[in-house]
């Protein structure tokens, strides 16, 4: 059986080192990180996954601030939201929940973000400062910087000699995570809905990483034997065996089955869901820190 990979003691113990170094901040410049969050609309789950940021925000010691939009914000609206909170020295972190409603051009709203304050990495600078291979001073998109933390535990620093298979190539997830795994020295490949025959293209993987939002699409004869894999889904099922209407979370890869062939392996919950909010909280310490001009921890 896999050793399974501890997603919640890995974000916990990255929290009380942003929560140490928020209280340093402030104790020598009198200045709290401030975070803030936009939502727009109504979306249940998009809620949920804010309210837990503005929670964590507060337990490391920042101010965190929420804007909470209705659905039939304008674009202009919205724009100029974060053009005050661009202008807003007390905002060191900007983040706007994605997806946003249909009649918003996001890719324009993200953009406007100041490269310094894009707490999520997907600005064009700090995008490109990935895949020039400069992971020290912009911002690292939070689920791959998490993902990779947690490879980093079970391989150490250097991927060299490794296969890396990334299944997704989002720009939120897939093509940074398989840049960061090539400045670790991986060997990699992006794999995706047009890649052929995509199960023998994993079985290849010493690190296996599922990003495809497919409940459980990951078999047991998709997995190299001894691989590690990292699981990014998170897909609600019917749970019919908790009684009637009942649902529950699974990832892109078949747990179970997969764990019986892998030497590690990310549980869904408690994997990389965890490390994704860790890692926005580490950003926001991190912006705050250069606001300063202090030198800026790692994590
Ligand atoms: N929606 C789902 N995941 C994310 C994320 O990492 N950042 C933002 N801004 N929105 C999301």
């Amino acid at each position: 059986m896999a050793f399974v990979i501890d997603g919640k003691e890995a974000a916990a113990s990255v929290i009380s080192a942003v929560t140490e170094a928020s209280a340093s901040l402030e104790g020598k410049t009198g200045i709290k990180p401030g975070l803030a969050v936009i939502i727009v609309g109504e979306d249940p789950a998009s809620h949920a996954y804010v309210n837990s940021k503005g929670k964590m925000a507060k337990q490391c010691g920042f101010n965190s601030i929420q804007h909470t939009l209705p659905e039939e914000t304008t674009q202009e609206d919205l724009q100029a939201l974060v053009d005050t909170l661009n202008a807003d020295p007390a905002i060191h972190g900007i983040l706007v929940q994605l997806p946003l409603p249909k009649h918003f051009d996001s890719d324009a709203i993200i953009q406007s973000i100041l490269p310094e304050k894009d707490v999520d990495g997907l600005n064009i600078a700090n995008a490109g400062k990935i895949a020039t291979g400069d992971l020290e001073t912009g911002l690292i998109s939070c689920t791959p910087a998490g993902s990779m933390l947690l490879v980093k535990r079970v391989h150490g620093e250097d991927l060299s000699g490794l296969n890396a298979v990334v299944i997704g190539r989002s720009n939120l997830f897939g093509k940074p995570m398989g840049l960061l795994l090539l400045a670790a020295n991986a060997t990699v490949t992006m794999a995706h809905s047009r890649t052929k025959d995509l199960a023998s293209v994993c079985r290849n993987a010493d690190i296996l990483v599922a990003a495809v939002g497919r409940a459980e699409m990951v078999k047991r004869d998709w997995v190299k034997p001894g691989a590690t894999v990292i699981d990014v889904g998170i897909n609600r099922v019917p749970a019919p065996e908790k009684g009637e209407g009942k649902t529950k979370l699974v990832g892109d890869v078949a747990f179970a089955e997969a764990s019986e062939v892998a030497a590690s392996i990310t549980p869904v919950p408690g994997g990389v869901g965890p490390m994704t909010i860790a890692m926005l909280m580490a950003n926001t310490v991190i912006a705050a820190h250069r606001a300063c001009s202090l030198s800026v921890p790692k994590f």
